[in-house]
């Protein structure tokens, strides 16, 4: 039998969504959109676009953009992502949108430590860059979201608060003149719907790529010069397995740079000197010992314009990252076997700086990010 793509979603929807416990700050926050009657489930609603699908361009350095069967990207249902991303009323009381934490003009990471409005059960995280998340093969520093669209209003919730603020989100949407006409052009009929909201914002989050920066035309592109010979240097000590050995988690392929391998490591970030963890980490979600401690390796990409850095922004600057990984970390028993006692000279740590500078990428202009970063310099 075939089945409806509304009707096996909501199905799966309702079971991930009372099964774990754990709170995303979009469940917090945004916990309008986190009912455990999703509305349109009910009329079994399709959440499918039905437009012509689009080819997403990716910019030197990057790979073709993996799209869900279930989720075509339109460019119809981008441009409705964008809209809502930037809508303060996905949020319970109109305060926040996605773009308060992810800001655009900070590589859509945030400036501050912590996001402030943040208090769900991991208020202690940084809001990483969605730049490249497109690619990731799962969501979080603990990788609890298997999927963007998975990611959008956070895999778990508590329904039985929230059951009704879903409603009023969806009513809300509706209420606007132009949203009912634009999910209509998405999806064939103007019903608003928790997963159709998922959906579009899924396909906006998946034209957000940086690449072409500096070390793509160098690496990808053949332009000799577009490195300084410090930051040559500098990528020769982050490829290095004896020197810096940062490609070993933060990868460089043969056609491509991700700068991360989707897995999660412990690096020794965030625990104290009694060798106690503020945040488990990876293994809140799979209660393997070894996991313990261990995030999943971010992209590199733009890096310089997305501090403070690591699960909890506690390193202000990329000195201080270099600082940190010079000193190998903070022992404990879960230390990654790839975190090695590195020598870097003083030398050596400026030109993983200088080189960490050049991934910083210029996003294509038809995907249009946002208002105000139309194009990266
Ligand atoms: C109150 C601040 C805040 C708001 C609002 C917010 N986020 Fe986030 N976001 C975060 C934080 C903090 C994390 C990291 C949480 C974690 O890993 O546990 C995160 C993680 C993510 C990730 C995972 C990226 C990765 O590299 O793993 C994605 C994607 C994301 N958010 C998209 C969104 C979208 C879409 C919205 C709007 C529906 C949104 N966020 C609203 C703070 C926020
Ligand atoms: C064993 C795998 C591994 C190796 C080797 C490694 N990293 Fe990382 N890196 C990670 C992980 C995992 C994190 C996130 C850790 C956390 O937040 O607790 C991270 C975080 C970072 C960050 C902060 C990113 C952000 O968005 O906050 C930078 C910068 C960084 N690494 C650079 C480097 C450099 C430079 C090297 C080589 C000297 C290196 N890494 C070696 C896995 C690795």
């Amino acid at each position: 039998m075939k089945l409806r793509f509304g009707q096996s979603t909501c199905a799966r929807n309702r079971q991930t969504r009372s099964k774990s416990r754990v709170l995303h700050f979009a469940a917090v926050v945004l916990p309008a959109l986190s009912g455990i009657v999703l509305p349109g489930c009910e009329r079994n609603v399709s959440s499918k676009p039905t437009g012509t699908p689009v080819t997403i361009a990716t910019p030197l350095g990057l790979p073709t953009v993996p799209i869900p069967v279930h989720n075509p990207v339109t460019a119809d249902a981008i441009a409705l992502g964008r809209k809502l991303f930037y809508d303060r009323r996905l949020s319970n009381q109109s305060t926040l949108s996605c773009a308060s934490c992810h800001l655009p003009s900070h590589d859509f990471s945030d400036p501050h430590r912590i996001s402030l409005g943040f208090h769900g059960a991991h208020g202690t995280r940084h809001a990483p860059t969605l730049f490249n998340a497109a690619y990731l093969p799962s969501q979080f520093w603990d990788g609890r979201a298997a999927s963007l669209e998975a990611q959008v209003i956070g895999p778990a919730f508590n329904p039985v608060e929230m059951d009704n603020t879903a409603q009023g989100v969806v009513a809300n949407l509706e209420k606007d003149p132009e949203y009912p006409a634009l999910f209509q052009k998405v999806f064939g009929t103007p019903d608003i719907t928790i997963e159709r909201v998922e959906n579009a914002i899924a396909s906006y989050e998946r034209t957000l790529l940086s690449g072409n920066s500096a070390f793509d035309r160098y690496e990808f592109g053949g332009e000799k010069t577009a490195l300084t010979a410090q930051q040559i240097r500098g990528l020769a000590i982050f490829r290095d397995p004896n020197r810096g050995n940062c490609a070993a988690c933060h990868t460089i392929n043969a056609h491509y740079a991700l700068f991360t391998d989707g897995k999660f490591h412990n690096i020794g970030e965030g625990v104290d000197d009694e060798g106690k963890f503020d945040d488990t980490g990876r293994f809140d979600r799979t209660h393997l010992a070894s996991d313990t401690g261990a995030f999943e390796t971010p992209t590199l990409r733009d890096i310089a314009e997305t501090g403070p850095y690591m699960h909890d922004g506690r390193l202000k600057t990329l000195d201080a990252v270099i600082q940190y990984y010079a000193g190998q970390g903070n022992s404990n028993p879960f230390l990654d076997k790839e975190i090695k006692k590195i020598h870097l000279s003083a030398q050596d740590r400026g030109d993983l700086v200088a080189f960490l500078k050049s991934l910083t990428g210029n996003t294509p202009l038809d995907e249009k990010p946002a208002p105000e970063r139309a194009v990266h310099p």
